[in-house]
């Protein structure tokens, strides 16, 4: 490894902002970057012309580098016994805010145009979860200057995405807010905490590795750094943030919980992802084998979730948070950035 993460994306602080598909903004991506730190915009759910709005108004904001992350995914054609299946189980749920569910328009974005649309933009930075490219694929990154970083769950998939020619390697441990990334082998067996995976990935991989899981304040950051990583990607922490996107429920849900709180489940997605446990999660609980996969279920649940989030109930969300939501700090991103170098260094100074 010749150069550092550091100095390849020119950034001052050895901090990413998680990605995070329906509650980061370009308002928050931007305050990141420009507090030094790597700003990022999921863009799983965006279709390309939002991914270029997006994109342009982080650009308006702010000239420093940001990235743009993927979940790399095929549309799928589900079985319609098992989308029905899936409607009936959903149907007393919906009516508690007045609606019927039905099958959506799309399961999913194409990840096809996705891929070309965040091509053209160039962002400094691409990540991908939920599976990997081919190295022609992450060639075709490189030639547009984009420096790519793939998510894994396991040693075996960072052995993966350092084989198909990425840049570094995002090393999600179970404690991690949001989706597992996992695509390789089975989910129970991937759920490797972050003390674990860290120095593994770092031990078996030539390229840098960024650790993420549970990492919520600057002694965090000194830990993931005398683990071997290069980085910390923090999730839950910038959820807290005043840019980020989510309404008032979830804020609200995200300020009372606990590390005791958290939960993986597929209830809601029909891929395993960690979050707070509320009353859909436990309605849910009996059937958590038998959603249909990521991203049917995901796209079934949507309109409800959606009314839920309307309504203000915090209920019948999908409230992504990993376990060390008890120390999420809402503050402004710029500020929270001050404060993690702060305590960083006042760690990084007790440890020496
Ligand atoms: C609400 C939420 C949404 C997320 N969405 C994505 C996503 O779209 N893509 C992705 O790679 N990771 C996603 N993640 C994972 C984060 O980028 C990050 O790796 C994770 O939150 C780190 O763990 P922490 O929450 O304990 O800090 C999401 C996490 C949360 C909390």
């Amino acid at each position: 490894m010749s150069t550092t993460l550091l100095s390849a994306l020119h950034l001052r602080l050895p901090i990413v902002q998680g990605p995070m598909a329906g509650a980061d903004t370009p308002a928050l991506a931007a305050a990141v970057s420009a507090a030094g730190a790597l700003g990022m915009l999921a863009c799983g759910m965006r279709s390309p012309e939002a991914m270029a709005e997006a994109v342009a108004e982080v650009r308006h904001r702010t000239g420093r580098p940001f990235g743009l992350n993927l979940f790399v995914q095929d549309t799928p054609t589900p079985d319609p016994a098992a989308v029905s299946a899936a409607l009936e189980r959903l149907a007393p749920l919906y009516r508690r805010f007045g609606l019927e569910p039905g099958v959506p328009a799309r399961w999913c974005e194409d990840f096809g145009a996705q891929f070309e649309a965040l091509l053209a933009l160039r962002p400094a930075v691409a990540s991908f979860t939920f599976g990997i490219l081919d190295a022609a694929a992450v060639e075709r990154l490189h030639a547009a200057g984009c420096y790519v970083i793939g998510t894994a769950t396991t040693v075996a998939e960072a052995l993966a995405w350092e084989a198909v020619g990425a840049d570094a390697l995002c090393a999600s441990g179970a404690e991690a807010g949001g989706h597992r990334g996992t695509f390789l082998g089975d989910f129970a067996s991937s759920m490797v905490s972050t003390l674990a995976l860290v120095p593994a990935c770092v031990d078996a991989l030539r390229i840098p590795v960024i650790a993420a899981g549970a990492l919520m304040d600057g002694r965090g950051i000194a830990a993931a750094q005398a683990l071997g990583a290069q980085a910390v990607q923090m999730g839950t922490a910038f959820l807290a943030c005043d840019e980020s996107g989510i309404g008032a429920a979830y804020r609200q849900a995200l300020h009372t919980a606990t590390g005791t709180d958290t939960r993986t489940t597929r209830v809601f997605s029909g891929r395993p992802a960690r979050g707070i446990v509320n009353a859909m999660m436990e309605q849910l609980a009996a059937a958590e084998d038998a959603v249909p996969d990521y991203p049917v279920q995901n796209a079934l649940t949507g309109a409800l979730r959606r009314a839920a989030a309307a309504a203000g109930d915090a209920d019948y969300l999908s409230l992504w948070a990993g376990q060390g939501v008890g120390r999420a700090r809402p503050m402004a991103a710029a500020a929270l950035v001050e404060l993690l170098e702060d305590e960083w260094r006042a760690a990084r100074a007790r440890l020496c």
